[in-house]
């Protein structure tokens, strides 16, 4: 069905984090060429993209998050969108992962989001609008082995997102979230390995066998303009769901299949998938 088009019709102001590389960077090119005025950011300077205005801000850090956001208001006094995608991965198995790696990990993917969030949500109820769309990933929805960081992570974003937006609801705010399943993007390549996983002889043989598939996976992945395009399929609609799946056909059917078969059964399958 045709939904109505809101607030976010071309025009409006968007915020995407982590626009430098990948989905981020994919949503700035799509949304910019389709009419949105998009600002990008990066923990750099120096991203020469068209379609996009890049500011650089760290997710990580409280007052370079206040900053990039106070910069855009300052040049369009409202921001109407935001995509809260910066993030990483860390792969170790959790006893491999040390705390300040834990955190680390949580401090981008979750802390990032809720930081953003906390600064963008003031400024949206004012307005009586505003959309925000958090990157999750199907990983936050399965257990992905020697990803335990990253699952635990996105597990965090998605409960967010669900609370925030009921809480946010009678203030026009609307939230979705997005679950990548694997893409082709820089991802893969920015991936930190957990410093004991490097050294630890115990779950070598597996952690080696589970990352190659995970990697393999990724690299076979879909391109990240697909995503894009779902972004602006869901900022045309006037009541979004909650939550949208993109990305490989199995890994949205897997996410489906665990709430049919037992769990054990469903282990695994995951097990047998990452040869472990
Ligand atoms: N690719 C996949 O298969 C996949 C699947 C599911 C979910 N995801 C999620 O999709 C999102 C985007 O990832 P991607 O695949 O597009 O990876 P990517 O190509 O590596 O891009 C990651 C982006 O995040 C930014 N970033 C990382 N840490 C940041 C920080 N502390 N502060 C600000 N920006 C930061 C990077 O910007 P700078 O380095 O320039 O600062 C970069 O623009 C992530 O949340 C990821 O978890 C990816």
């Amino acid at each position: 069905m045709e939904q109505k088009q809101n607030i976010t019709t071309p025009g409006k102001v968007v915020l995407i984090t982590g626009a430098s590389s990948g989905f981020g960077k994919s949503c700035a090119e799509y949304l910019g060429n389709s009419g949105y005025k998009v600002y990008g950011t990066s923990r750099r300077p120096g991203n020469g993209m068209v379609a996009c205005e890049m500011i650089i801000m760290d997710v990580d850090d409280d007052l370079s998050v206040k900053q990039g956001i106070r910069t855009v208001m300052d040049k369009e006094g409202r921001i109407d969108v935001v995509i809260n995608n910066a993030g990483f991965g860390i792969a170790g198995s959790v006893e491999d992962t040390s705390m300040e790696e834990m955190k680390a990990q949580f401090e981008t993917n979750y802390f990032g989001v809720f930081r953003v969030c906390r600064e963008v949500l003031p400024i949206m109820r004012k307005q009586k609008s505003g959309y925000i769309i958090n990157i999750g990933s199907i990983a936050g929805s399965v257990g992905v082995p020697f990803q335990g960081a990253y699952s635990a992570s996105k597990s965090a974003v998605q409960n967010l997102t669900e609370v925030m937006r009921m809480e946010v609801k009678p203030y026009g705010i609307k939230v979705a979230l997005i679950d990548p399943g694997d893409f082709k993007t820089g991802f893969t390549g920015s991936r930190i390995k957990t410093k004991e996983s490097r050294s630890n002889p115990d779950y070598a043989d597996r952690y080696h066998k589970a990352l190659t598939t995970m990697e393999k996976e990724e690299e076979n992945g879909c391109d990240p303009a697909k995503l894009a395009q779902l972004v602006a399929k869901i900022l045309r609609k006037s009541s979004p769901g909650l939550r949208y799946m993109v990305g490989p056909a199995m890994e949205q059917v897997a996410v489906h299949l665990r709430k049919f078969i037992p769990s054990k059964w469903f282990e695994m399958i995951i097990m047998s998938n990452y040869k472990i």
